[in-house]
């Protein structure tokens, strides 16, 4: 089919990875797949508002299996995720959500879980710059059955995973949720690129998900498709989140072919092995920046490569020029590498880096 489908469609541009090929701005430039086509041509094309559209049944019954959780529900985006899993979390007010000071919800979503749930945020900065450790979260949290009625009990922890591309390991996400759940304050974990966490061999999607009331997860970033996150948890919380997305319009009237896509990006992206190799080029890529005498802001661990100009005599805003005018993009100081990024991009990436950092000394 997928030849049928190259013949029909020579000139598509779902034939090839195309730009993304070159573009190191994020792993959201990935292009959808002939596969991915070729699976939304034969998704079910059910409402997927007041019923159940089968090929969407079949996305969620996997990932709630994936991640040992009861129950799932398709969303149209990390954010959405999100936003619909802590407002199903949050019941009675007063309450706050405590989050890595860094985190995505609090600095990159428009502030919808706040302000959708009037919660007040509580953020943390981690003392080992990578991720919260339990230690972090003590001194801030506020227990809800905590005597003093001035401060806002913590009724949801929302951690994130992997953090700018760094992970929280296992261990410390077990002690943060045990602790959590011993004193009645609800976890939730924003696991938009989880699958590089897993990917990483940190842990398994079951050991990482089933620590946490809820989960997001998305299928658009590493994973290539074009839209669409899950969300996964219990029966209870998860039937409420169904309310809160048809609330803010999130229900999808044929969700078929969007899920089923996102069926092809779990299972071949993921599945087969693709984002693994990805990380070893990140590796590969910040030894060379390293080697040439920068340094990173943070440790490459998955995906992405952190570059920090200090102490060089150029900046970003030369290397996003001069990439341009080699054919590759880059637009900040955060390089992510996705699998479909080209050897030519590498290659180039890495000429680009010794020819703007030649005449700096090593290691400066
Ligand atoms: C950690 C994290 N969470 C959530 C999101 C939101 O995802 P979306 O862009 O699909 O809304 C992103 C997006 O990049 C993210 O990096």
């Amino acid at each position: 089919m997928e030849d049928t489908l190259k013949q029909a469609l020579p000139q598509s541009t779902w034939s090839e990875p195309g730009c993304a090929a070159f573009d190191f701005r994020g792993d959201v430039r990935t292009n959808p797949t002939l596969d991915m086509l070729n699976a939304m041509a034969h998704a079910s094309l059910s409402d997927g508002v007041a019923t159940s559209d089968p090929t969407t049944h079949e996305l969620e019954a996997y990932l709630a299996k994936l991640t040992s959780h009861p129950a799932a529900l398709f969303v149209l985006s990390g954010t959405m995720g999100n936003l619909v899993a802590l407002r199903s979390l949050l019941t009675q007010p007063p309450y706050g959500i405590l989050c890595d000071s860094r985190a995505h919800i609090l600095a990159s979503e428009a502030g919808g879980a706040f302000a959708f749930t009037g919660a007040i945020p509580r953020p943390v900065e981690p003392a080992n710059g990578v991720y919260l450790t339990l230690e972090d979260i003590i001194p801030h949290i506020v227990l809800p059955d905590s005597a003093t009625v001035h401060m806002c009990p913590t009724r949801v922890i929302s951690l994130e995973n992997p953090l700018r591309g760094m992970i929280m390991p296992l261990s410390e996400t077990c002690r943060i949720c045990d602790f959590a759940h011993e004193h009645g304050v609800l976890v939730h974990l924003d696991g938009a690129r989880l699958w590089e966490v897993v990917s990483a061999g940190a842990g398994s999607l079951e050991e990482y998900c089933s620590l946490f009331d809820t989960v997001t997860m998305c299928f658009s970033k590493g994973l290539g498709a074009s839209a669409g996150a899950i969300v996964v948890g219990g029966e209870a919380v998860i039937r409420h989140a169904r309310w809160i997305r048809q609330s803010i319009g999130g229900s999808i009237r044929q969700p078929g072919p969007l899920s089923a896509a996102a069926l092809v990006a779990v299972k071949k992206t993921f599945g087969a092995g693709l984002l693994k190799p990805t990380h070893e080029i990140a590796q590969e890529i910040a030894t060379f920046w390293e080697g040439c005498g920068g340094t990173l802001k943070h440790p490459t661990q998955t995906n992405m490569v952190w570059l920090d100009f200090t102490g060089l005599s150029f900046g970003l805003r030369q290397m996003i020029d001069e990439a341009s005018r080699r054919g590759i993009f880059i637009s900040r100081d955060r390089l992510i590498v996705h699998y479909q990024i080209c050897s030519e991009a590498v290659s180039t990436l890495k000429q680009l880096m010794a020819d703007l950092t030649s005449g700096e000394e090593p290691g400066k």
